[in-house]
């Protein structure tokens, strides 16, 4: 019987269908697949603590109702991807604990500080910029509901990105002043940006399966490298800089040459040393305690309701 649903399960892959939460499929399949739209879930809450320090100080009304309205598209993001993840089996209070004890992993990117007000264009221009590049491929993904999320969450994500790079502008068209916060952003953003794609191709040991099984559909590497083909012109028409001094373009490939990424640091920050990790999992260590009266109640209601029926 097993044989006979991997040879179909196989077929399905084969033929570029997608595979639904009704079909069978291996164990390792749907394990990888609840490691990653998990991740990718808890990415997006903990994605809003950076830019959220920056809502009551937003520079004006306008801003501070865009920014507003981006935060709460990522929460909603994430509450798509815990439903796709659901329809694998996986229990949300259970990934959620995982998250706030240390077993469950997010991206990098979101254990950076958000010093000065550029970053919050910084982020939503090259993080979710990145994001973008990253959840296109995904939209082809052969898990069913992973991939119709990201149709809509890449539609959300580009508004993101124009509204980042829009903001970027005012600053890098405003006062030295404010042209010098923008090119600081940049920097200090730019290297831990190009890590959201994941180690290099050597060093990924997801890879190899979750290509076989049109997961992904672009290796870490390649999507590193449309990232910087993509931005480094945008970079330039804001009248900024990239921070490496080896960064160039290469006639003959028709891509940008980029410096050594600094593994160490990446390793270091997914592994929980990073500037903000502690800070985030606090963060969300207190929303998820301080919220246990609300679904507490709301499960107690819904229960009776059910009764009633
Ligand atoms: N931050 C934290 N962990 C990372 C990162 C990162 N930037 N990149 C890779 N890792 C982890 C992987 O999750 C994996 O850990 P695990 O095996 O314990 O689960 C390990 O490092 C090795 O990496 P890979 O073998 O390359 O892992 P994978 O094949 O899953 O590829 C990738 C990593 C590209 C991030 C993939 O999981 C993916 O596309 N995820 C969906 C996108 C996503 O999560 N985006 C979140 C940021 S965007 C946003 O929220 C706005």
């Amino acid at each position: 019987e097993n044989t006979e649903q991997q040879a179909r399960f196989d077929q399905t892959i084969a033929a570029d269908i997608s595979i639904e939460p009704r079909d069978w499929m291996p164990e390792a399949y749907r394990k990888t697949l609840i490691r990653q739209i998990g991740q990718h879930a808890h990415s997006e809450v903990v994605g809003m603590l950076p830019e959220g320090n920056w809502i009551t100080r937003a520079p004006t009304l306008r801003r501070k109702a865009v920014l507003l309205a981006k935060v709460q598209d990522e929460a909603g993001h994430a509450l798509y991807l815990y439903s796709a993840a659901e329809t694998l089996g996986a229990d949300r209070d259970d990934m959620v604990e995982k998250l706030i004890d240390g077993k469950m992993k997010y991206s990098s990117i979101f254990n950076y500080p958000t010093l000065s007000w550029a970053d919050v264009p910084a982020i939503g221009w090259l993080v979710d910029g990145a994001a973008i590049v990253n959840q296109v491929a995904l939209c082809r993904a052969s898990y069913g509901p992973y991939a119709r999320a990201m149709v809509r969450v890449c539609k959300e994500e580009s508004f993101h990105q124009r509204q980042g790079f829009e903001a970027m502008m005012a600053l890098a068209n405003g006062t030295e002043e404010q042209k010098k916060m923008a090119q600081d952003a940049v920097n200090r953003f730019w290297w831990p940006v190009l890590t959201m794609f994941g180690p290099s191709d050597d060093n990924s040991p997801n890879s190899a399966q979750s290509t076989a099984w049109k997961i992904k559909r672009f290796s870490n590497d390649e999507l590193r490298q449309k990232f910087v083909d993509s931005t480094v012109p945008q970079v330039e028409a804001l009248g900024l800089t990239v921070p490496d001094p080896d960064l160039k373009w290469n006639e003959q490939t028709g891509h940008y040459e980029f410096g050594e990424i600094n593994w160490d640091e990446f390793y270091a920050v997914v592994a929980g040393q990073g500037p903000c990790n502690h800070e985030r999992l606090a963060a969300r260590r207190k929303a998820w305690e301080e919220g246990r009266w609300v679904r507490e109640a709301a499960s107690a209601y819904a229960a009776r309701r059910q009764q009633a029926a």
